[in-house]
């Protein structure tokens, strides 16, 4: 602690378990390091009562509601990483847009952009270190808090995925409003997927500086765009922020720290990002495991990608299907996760049931 009372982002505890990073390394582990998108959420009770009655923005800019949000799931399964309660969509408020959580509706912004000549109301100069110094004070609380115990994930959204929200307002089935940007106006959907990627970039090495030991970035919409457009509004973007993040890490004097790539639905793109400068690439579940690692090689780690809705399934299923899932991936350069994330009417039990799966049957394996 320094003499105001602020946790600084130095003198961490010791990492005991380091299976994750290994695993995102390629290198050799123990067991297949698994964790949940989500993990921290409404399925579990000591959640809902942290966050009852209070405003979920409110609760992402508290740097102590967040990292006891973090630390629940930790205090009922043995996961290999934990992953930092925020939401992507404080990028977009840093930026200057109101964004509402609706209760049994989702986020919501009362003023999305409509055309280009709204993109004059987001701030031209974003002062990151000032507008999301909550997240980073999170960070470096919760890296004290865990112990050592596991490695702490940062986030963000990638820069399509956001643009979307800012132009659709909300959660949307076609995204046809963001996607009319893209074929009408292709120049301010450049001009804003630029901001959005210069912003992000500073967001994540400010994680990395107050003590992320990885990083996510989930390109959520990817899905609703086709081959093509992937390819110029989402793809440049998602292998500039790797690049300037990997280049801005070294040039600060720190430690690399492994970047993932979760492009949901972007099963076209798969030898793309595999070629994007993320160390790891996680993958839906639609997605076979063995043709994925047959399309990208040796030369990154995957991540995922069991159904969330198998966890619906009966114990004894679910530890069937993990082992399949292993037998698929293997247990080198690997790390198991869902293919999304945890919704709020699963059974804790039934994701302890997972958990476990995927360290007794990566166990059996690896002692062949
Ligand atoms: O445990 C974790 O994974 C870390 C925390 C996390 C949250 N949101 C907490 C959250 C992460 C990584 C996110 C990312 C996020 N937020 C994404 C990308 C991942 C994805 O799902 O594809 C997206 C699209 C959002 C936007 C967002 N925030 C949505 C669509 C929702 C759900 C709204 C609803 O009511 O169902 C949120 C809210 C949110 N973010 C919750 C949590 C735990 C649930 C609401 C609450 O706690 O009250």
């Amino acid at each position: 602690m320094d003499k105001n009372g602020l946790i600084l982002p130095r003198d961490f505890p010791e990492l005991k378990n380091d299976n994750f990073l290994r695993a995102a390394q390629g290198d050799e582990v123990e067991h297949v390091p698994v964790w949940c998108m989500r993990q921290a959420g409404r399925y579990l009770p000591e959640f809902r009562e942290t966050r009852a009655g209070k405003d979920f923005f409110e609760t992402c800019r508290s740097p102590e509601a967040c990292c006891e949000l973090t630390l629940q799931p930790l205090r009922r399964f043995p996961f290999d990483a934990a992953i930092i309660f925020s939401d992507i969509l404080v990028v977009p408020q840093a930026m200057g847009m109101e964004v509402v959580m609706c209760p049994g509706k989702g986020p919501t912004f009362p003023e999305p952009l409509k055309d280009p000549e709204d993109l004059q109301r987001l701030k031209t100069k974003v002062d990151v270190s000032s507008e999301l110094d909550y997240v980073f004070k999170a960070i470096t609380l919760t890296r004290h808090k865990i112990e050592g115990k596991v490695p702490l994930l940062g986030f963000t959204g990638a820069p399509w995925t956001l643009m979307s929200y800012m132009i659709e307002g909300g959660g949307s089935t076609t995204h046809s409003k963001a996607k009319r940007w893209l074929y009408r106006f292709p120049d301010a959907s450049h001009k804003l997927l630029n901001q959005l990627t210069d912003v992000i970039v500073d967001y994540l090495l400010g994680q990395v500086k107050a003590g992320a030991q990885g990083l996510q970035v989930f390109e959520s919409h990817a899905g609703c765009l086709g081959p093509v457009e992937f390819k110029e509004f989402s793809l440049p973007y998602l292998r500039a922020i790797a690049g300037r993040v990997k280049e801005k890490i070294k040039e600060s004097g720190l430690e690399n720290v492994p970047m993932i790539v979760f492009a949901k639905d972007g099963h076209y793109a798969l030898e793309d990002l595999s070629e994007s400068g993320y160390e790891v690439v996680s993958l839906d579940w639609t997605i076979d495991p063995r043709s994925a690692r047959a399309r990208t090689g040796s030369k990154v780690s995957l991540q995922g990608n069991m159904d969330p809705c198998a966890l619906y399934a009966t114990k004894e299923n679910i530890s069937g299907i993990v082992k399949r899932m292993l037998e698929g991936f293997g247990t080198r350069g690997y790390i198991a996760n869902l293919g999304h994330g945890l919704y709020p009417d699963m059974d804790p039990e039934n994701v302890g049931a997972f958990v476990e799966a995927v360290h007794a049957h990566s166990r059996q394996l690896l002692k062949r």
